[in-house]
């Protein structure tokens, strides 16, 4: 087999035990490729939204197994850079970028590197969600320094509604997902995650605002992300590894039971345009 293919190139975790690591690369292991909340639908919304034309820088932090990042660069933004920790998962993106416009950073998204002002969009998805308070407000401030002025920020994450729910049920939440999917899972209702960007200095705006079910593992849903060879083919590996197809089984669980509460988000913010200096009086 040719070793210069993106399907080819290792996947994340590929020497992590499947009974103990982080479920999204698990669900890797098995064949899926799309591995946030609201699955292709939404992120085609976000993508919509944030208008990226071949005059646009854009970033994408954390793009994981690059299925965003192909969709990004249908339409031909004249850079795209994705900012991944994962060695592993970088690589694969390294593979798809088209020449010397586009490139890959392997570091976190709370210090990127890149320049200050130096993108016209930046977005992430499924990333945030696994942030801790702090990190989530690191990270979109690094967002904030890396956008120009008049610059949009999008976020695709895994919710919680509604807005008003009991602290109680979004502490069970929160932690039977962590259990079931071994890392720290903290999402937030749809205003909570407006508040965060708000607070990052963002504006934010409603009509910029969406939700999905959350249905990452319901059989209708692998069919639209991941095709019908795709869906057969993660259903045959589950078939064949017994240890990842409790661990998958224990994740939709804990999404089905929490099913009326949990749910994906998508937001749009915007980097205000700086106030212009207004010039001192001329005495006349
Ligand atoms: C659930 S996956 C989502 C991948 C992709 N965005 C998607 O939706 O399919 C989470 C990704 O976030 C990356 N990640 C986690 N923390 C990060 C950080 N601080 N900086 C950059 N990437 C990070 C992981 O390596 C992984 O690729």
């Amino acid at each position: 087999m040719s070793t210069n293919t993106v399907e080819s190139t290792p996947l994340p975790g590929e020497e992590l035990d499947a009974a103990k690591m982080p479920g999204h690369w698990l669900l890797a292991r098995m064949g899926k490729r799309v591995l946030r909340p609201g699955g292709i639908e939404l992120t085609r919304l976000l993508l919509q939204g944030l208008e990226i034309t071949p005059a646009k820088t854009v970033v994408e932090l954390a793009p994981g197994l690059g299925a965003t990042a192909r969709l990004t660069m249908l339409s031909n933004p004249a850079h795209y850079i994705g900012v991944e920790r994962d060695e592993a998962a970088a690589q694969r993106v390294a593979r798809m970028l088209r020449g010397e416009q586009d490139r890959y950073v392997v570091g976190s998204a709370v210090a990127t590197g890149l320049d200050a002002e130096s993108a016209d969009i930046v977005y992430v998805e499924a990333m945030l969600s696994m942030q801790t308070a702090t990190e989530k407000s690191r990270i979109v401030a690094e967002a904030f320094r890396v956008l120009r002025p008049g610059g949009l920020f999008g976020i695709h994450e895994l919710g919680l509604q509604p807005d008003t729910l009991a602290d109680e049920i979004k502490d069970a939440i929160r932690m039977e997902l962590s259990n079931a999917i071994h890392i720290g899972a903290r999402p937030l209702t749809l205003s909570e995650w407006a508040e965060v960007l708000h607070a990052g200095g963002f504006d934010v705006e409603a009509p910029r605002q969406r939700t999905a079910p959350m249905h990452l593992l319901e059989p209708r849903r692998v069919v639209q992300d991941e095709g019908l060879l795709g869906a057969m083919r993660i259903a045959a590996n589950l078939l064949r590894m017994s240890d990842a197809r409790r661990r998958v089984l224990q994740m939709r669980r804990v999404f089905r039971r929490y099913a009326d509460h949990l749910c994906a988000v998508a937001l749009i913010a915007s980097k205000p345009v700086a106030t212009p200096t207004i010039p001192a009086a001329i005495d006349k």
